[in-house]
């Protein structure tokens, strides 16, 4: 496995990198002066293209629905937020209407004179109002940041860019690494320039390991923050061991496990210390409640914990 020197040497720095560490830097500057704790959420797949003017490339199942609801509930907490995304996937607030079709929610009226009004459909009115409340809220206290990404090297750049921004303001800033990061990549000098031929036969392709870059992240790039990673697996019987391993590893403060396909209905807080099972009820699931409240919550209050001990 190459190391993250050697990883950050081989791949470019995304399109308007310099603009977005800026805009970061920035942020985290401006909230911590106002004595306001900051996290940053990370959210969606990661791209890996097969060549490098692309058009084919591999990727993965997420589609941001743990980050975007989670990014939503740390600035109900008072949190702000730096929501780095997957580009289209899932984002806070417009999240809520991502499977409707947005004409959908409009309703048209023609005067008596042949002049058209557009209204909101009374029937969305609600759900809307309510949504739009929190969101202009957020909007005038200017605490979401967002900044979006969509391959795995645009993603780790503009990762190890926020943690360092996060190294100048200690433990007031937490990591919330909810990202499907992926673990094999073919390095920038290994890549063709052009669309793969199937004239050639079938395609056989030998992928790098990505380093772990949790390791410089809790070593290096924000020593002080607390750092909160995810495990997904499929299989039950090795997800604690693996957690925990990733704690024991890494030395950072929180793995959150999940399985795929229970990941809404449950998963376990790993620390040091012990495991804390977190579990949505069948009521509370119709009733529209999502898990991702019980897991901010939570935290929120293991940080405030651990900003005192610092
Ligand atoms: O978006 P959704 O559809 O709602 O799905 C949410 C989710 C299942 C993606 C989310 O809950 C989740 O589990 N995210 C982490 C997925 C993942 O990358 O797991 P992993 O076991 O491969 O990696 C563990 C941790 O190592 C991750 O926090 C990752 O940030 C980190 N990592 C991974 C690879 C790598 N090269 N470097 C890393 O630091």
């Amino acid at each position: 496995m190459a190391d993250w020197t050697t990883y950050f040497e081989g791949s470019n720095p995304p399109e308007k990198y310099d603009e977005n560490r800026t805009r970061i830097q920035e942020f985290v500057s401006r909230h911590s002066k106002d004595g306001r704790r900051l996290v940053l959420v990370t959210s969606g797949g990661t791209r890996v293209p097969l060549e490098s003017r692309t058009v084919r490339f591999i990727d993965n199942f997420s589609v941001g629905t743990r980050g975007s609801v989670s990014a939503e509930n740390f600035l109900a907490q008072g949190y702000a937020v730096i929501f780095l995304h997957r580009l289209n996937s899932l984002e806070p607030f417009t999240r809520h209407f991502s499977r409707v079709n947005f004409l959908d929610l409009l309703s048209l009226t023609t005067t008596a004179e042949g002049s058209a009004d557009v209204q909101v459909d009374p029937q969305h009115t609600a759900r809307l109002v309510g949504v739009l409340q929190r969101y202009q809220q957020v909007k005038e206290t200017g605490t979401l940041l967002s900044v979006s990404f969509l391959s795995l090297s645009d993603y780790l750049y503009l990762l190890r860019a926020a943690a360092e921004a996060f190294s100048h303001i200690g433990p007031a800033a937490m990591l919330y690494l909810a990202a499907a990061v992926s673990d094999f990549y073919i390095p920038h000098n290994e890549l063709p320039e052009h669309k793969i031929q199937s004239a050639n036969g079938p395609l056989q392709i030998t992928m790098q390991m990505t380093p772990k870059m949790l390791s410089p992240l809790v070593k290096e790039w924000a020593p002080q923050a607390f750092t909160v990673s995810f495990k997904l697996e499929t299989d039950t019987s090795i997800l604690i061991k693996k957690a925990k391993q990733a704690l024991q590893k890494y030395s950072h403060q929180v793995v959150i496990a999940n399985i795929l396909e229970t990941r809404k209905k449950t998963v376990t807080i790993v620390t040091r210390q012990e495991e804390q099972v977190l579990l949505m009820s069948d009521s509370e699931l119709e009733a529209g409640m999502e898990i991702e409240e019980k897991i901010i919550a939570d935290l929120v209050k293991r940080h405030e914990k651990f900003c005192q001990e610092s």
